[in-house]
């Protein structure tokens, strides 16, 4: 393999470790969670939709908006305006419904989207019951077939 295929190769496994990200969280029913979401600078625009629909929570040029929050998150919803430096856009959800499970998307413009799958247990299933520290139980996921893709990718071009 010669060294242009190899940096192809590199940079392909990069770019699915920076731009496919996902991660899994679980919350107990009526409880709060962090959706995590950050990037390696500061971003002025950052869109948080569920199912690449609702409106969750906006920050536009660089200040939380409201504006187009959808109805079902009015007053649930907050964001860390004074960790937007440092790029983390993590929002917190609180009093969380059995119909909030589903996938929410961090969307920053020109950069990257980071997937959030929340899983919400039903609080009348003890057996499930999370830690009384409100904080979910956090899990990487990857997308793993991208992943494999490329690695094929890789191992076919030597
Ligand atoms: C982002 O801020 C929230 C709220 O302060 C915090 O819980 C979380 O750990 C922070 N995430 C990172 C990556 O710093």
């Amino acid at each position: 393999m010669d060294i242009r295929t190899y940096n192809l190769c590199a940079l392909m496994l990069v770019i699915n470790e920076v731009s496919s990200q996902s991660v899994t969280v679980e919350v107990a029913q009526g409880d709060a969670v962090i959706l995590p979401c950050s990037s390696s600078r500061y971003e002025k625009d950052v869109f948080w939709r569920y199912r690449d629909t609702k409106t969750v929570y906006e920050i536009i040029e660089g200040k939380k908006n409201f504006q187009d929050q959808d109805g079902e998150y009015r007053g649930r919803v907050k964001g860390f305006p004074s960790e937007f430096t440092k790029g983390n856009y993590s929002i917190r959800l609180s009093d969380v419904k059995l119909s909030d499970t589903g996938t929410y998307s961090c969307m920053i413009p020109d950069s990257r989207t980071v997937h959030v799958e929340l899983k919400v247990k039903d609080e009348s299933d003890s057996s499930h019951r999370t830690s009384p520290d409100n904080s979910g139980i956090m899990r990487k996921a990857g997308s793993t077939s991208s992943l494999v893709i490329s690695v094929l990718l890789c191992i076919f071009s030597f």
